[in-house]
């Protein structure tokens, strides 16, 4: 029986007890090579990482919710037109001038709050799209023999402390290979990595076996695996194959299944509200639910909600 700060009293199995299953976490990846596909045009010249929800972009979400949970190198893999999301995470001088020279030191003081030092950050370029798992694995000397967290930055999650910060909590108990799921509806599951259940215990699932896009008929549970996980360095000697799996593409969920039998694995049904920024809806409900959370603007956002209502 353990204590989760967050979530209560829960009996988790624990893990093999091989401490290096447990070590802290320092280094997070972002793939961030995706074409965007679902959401042509805007994708076109511009990455979907890079889409802003109220005033800031996704990646920056997901960069501030890594560094909330105690994430100290960032690694971003790219493709093409990735130069604008470089540029984010870089010192702009003349922006810096300009803003001094109009006397709006505290915007660039706000900026350099939150760019990180050159030091902490590295692009990998995935030189082609073969897939998540792929993509994973080309930052995999970056990584090195560590454990490490991957997150995709258009699953956007609102809640208090980040998704990734409450893995962490449930990773320094259940050690290994942790992912954060949702339940989502039975004919949506073809859209994610599914879960195959061994027991289940409040937030915290024990899985057996790990689908990725099944179809709804074959599906093995309607537990999804969201864009956020913490994975063992065994995973990338499971990528090193290159074996093509859902979609003709180098999974990463196969490449977690297969080390099932070593490695303990664990399901994390977190608190909070997860957008699926990659698609229209979700991205404008994103839109609407972090602006309604900010007090200096929700009270135009709910006028501007009943005008079109
Ligand atoms: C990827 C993963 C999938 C996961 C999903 C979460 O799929 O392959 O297992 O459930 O992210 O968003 P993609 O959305 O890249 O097709």
């Amino acid at each position: 029986m353990i204590l989760l700060k967050h979530y209560g009293t829960k009996n988790i199995t624990f893990s093999n007890g091989n401490p290096d299953m447990g070590k802290r976490v320092k280094k997070a990846i972002f793939p961030v090579a995706g074409l965007g596909t679902r959401f042509l045009p805007a994708t076109k010249a511009l990455s979907k990482e890079m889409f802003p929800v109220v005033d800031k972009p996704l990646i920056q979400y997901a960069l501030e919710e890594a560094k909330e949970a105690g994430i100290e190198e960032y690694i971003f893999v790219t493709g093409r037109s990735k130069s604008t999301l470089q540029d984010h995470f870089g010192r702009s001088y003349e922006l810096e001038k300009i803003l001094i020279d109009n006397n709006k030191s505290e915007l660039v003081e706000e900026i350099k709050s939150w760019v990180p030092d050159p030091s902490q950050i590295s692009y990998v370029r995935q030189q082609k799209a073969l897939g998540l798992g792929h993509a994973v694995w080309c930052a995999r000397n970056n990584i090195g023999d560590e454990p490490f967290a991957v997150l995709l930055a258009d699953d956007l999650v609102l809640s208090n402390p980040g998704c990734l910060a409450q893995m962490m909590e449930v990773y320094a108990e259940v050690k290994g290979n942790v992912v954060a799921i949702e339940e989502v509806l039975m004919e949506k599951v073809n859209r994610y990595g599914v879960l195959d259940i061994e027991s289940e215990d409040g937030v915290v699932v024990k899985a057996k076996g790990l689908v990725e896009k099944p179809n709804p008929e074959v599906a093995p549970s309607n537990l999804s695996i969201i864009g956020r996980y913490i994975l063992q360095p065994d995973v990338f000697r499971k990528l090193d194959n290159q074996e093509k799996g859902a979609g003709n593409e180098v999974q990463l969920t196969d490449a977690i299944a297969e080390t099932l039998n070593d490695i303990p694995f664990h399901g994390f049904k977190f608190a909070g509200k997860r957008f699926d920024c990659g698609s229209r809806l979700g991205y404008l409900e994103a839109n609407l639910a972090y602006a309604l959370e900010r007090p200096s603007m929700k009270d135009d956002i709910l006028t501007i909600i009943n005008k079109y209502s």
